[in-house]
């Protein structure tokens, strides 16, 4: 579904990234990890269409996207969950999950996809006419994977959805996401907490100093002196 060779992606005279290589299968639930700094944003944000390629490429459905406009992309059914939530505080939490169907495919779909969402995230139909910024943090994120859900995506990718969201409320959250999963999501999940993350995904890339240096099913990776000594006790 998702098949990215040798990126290369500059923030202005920076780079940030330099080779970043990984596939997602449709269905699977794939992890990009890694420390703070390492490309992880960048790459979800190269994917989606907000950064540009200096180099490589981006192959989602076997079409080429490195550098298509970010709306195009959404049309064609990738969805980000961005990192900080992104939410506009001010605004209600139902305003707020609007602002993700601005996709012309998703126009139609308003009520479904509303409907959808709060039978997900039972508190946001509850909150929807609360302002965003009311809410407690782990409620916000379910603001903002609602946002991402509200233009029917088929790859969603997650920026550190459980930071800065309550244990209790991370359950909450992964509960949904194999809800999710269940129903044929496929999902592309950056996460610092490598124990989180682990729950939830089958496979991992980790990325370092804006390259991915090792990949493996979950198990080769938690049995791996190298992931283990990366990343023992980071979180
Ligand atoms: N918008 C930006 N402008 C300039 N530099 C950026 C920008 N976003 C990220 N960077 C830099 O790119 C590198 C990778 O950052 P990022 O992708 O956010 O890493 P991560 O998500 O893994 O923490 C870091 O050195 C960061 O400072
Ligand atoms: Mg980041």
């Amino acid at each position: 579904m998702l098949e990215i060779r040798n990126l290369v992606v500059d923030h202005g005279e920076l780079r940030a990234i330099w080779d970043v290589s990984l596939d997602v299968e449709a269905g699977e639930r794939v992890g990009l990890l890694g420390a703070n700094g390492a490309g992880k944003s960048t790459t979800l944000g190269a994917i989606l269409g907000i950064y540009k390629a200096s180099g490589g490429h981006i192959r989602y459905k076997s079409a080429e996207i490195a550098n298509r406009e970010a709306v195009q992309n959404v049309e064609a059914g990738i969805a980000l969950v961005p990192e900080g939530r992104q939410l506009f505080p001010e605004m209600k939490v139902r305003e707020n999950l609007e602002m993700g169907a601005y996709p012309r495919s998703a126009r139609g779909k308003v009520a479904e996809n509303l409907d959808r969402i709060f039978d997900l995230f039972p508190i946001l139909r509850e909150k929807q006419n609360q302002n965003a910024n009311e809410l407690s943090g782990g409620q916000q994120q379910m603001v903002a994977i609602g946002r991402a859900l509200m233009s029917s995506p088929q790859l969603l990718l997650l920026d550190e959805p459980f930071l800065g969201v309550a244990p209790v409320i991370i359950e909450e959250v992964m509960a949904a996401l194999n809800r999710l999963a269940d129903q044929g999501v496929t999902f592309l999940l950056v996460e610092q907490n490598i124990h989180r993350a682990m729950e939830f995904v089958e496979r991992a890339y980790v990325i370092e100093n804006g390259r991915t240096v090792l990949a493996g099913s979950k198990q080769q990776l938690l049995g791996d002196p190298e992931f283990s000594n990366k990343f023992l006790g980071l979180d």
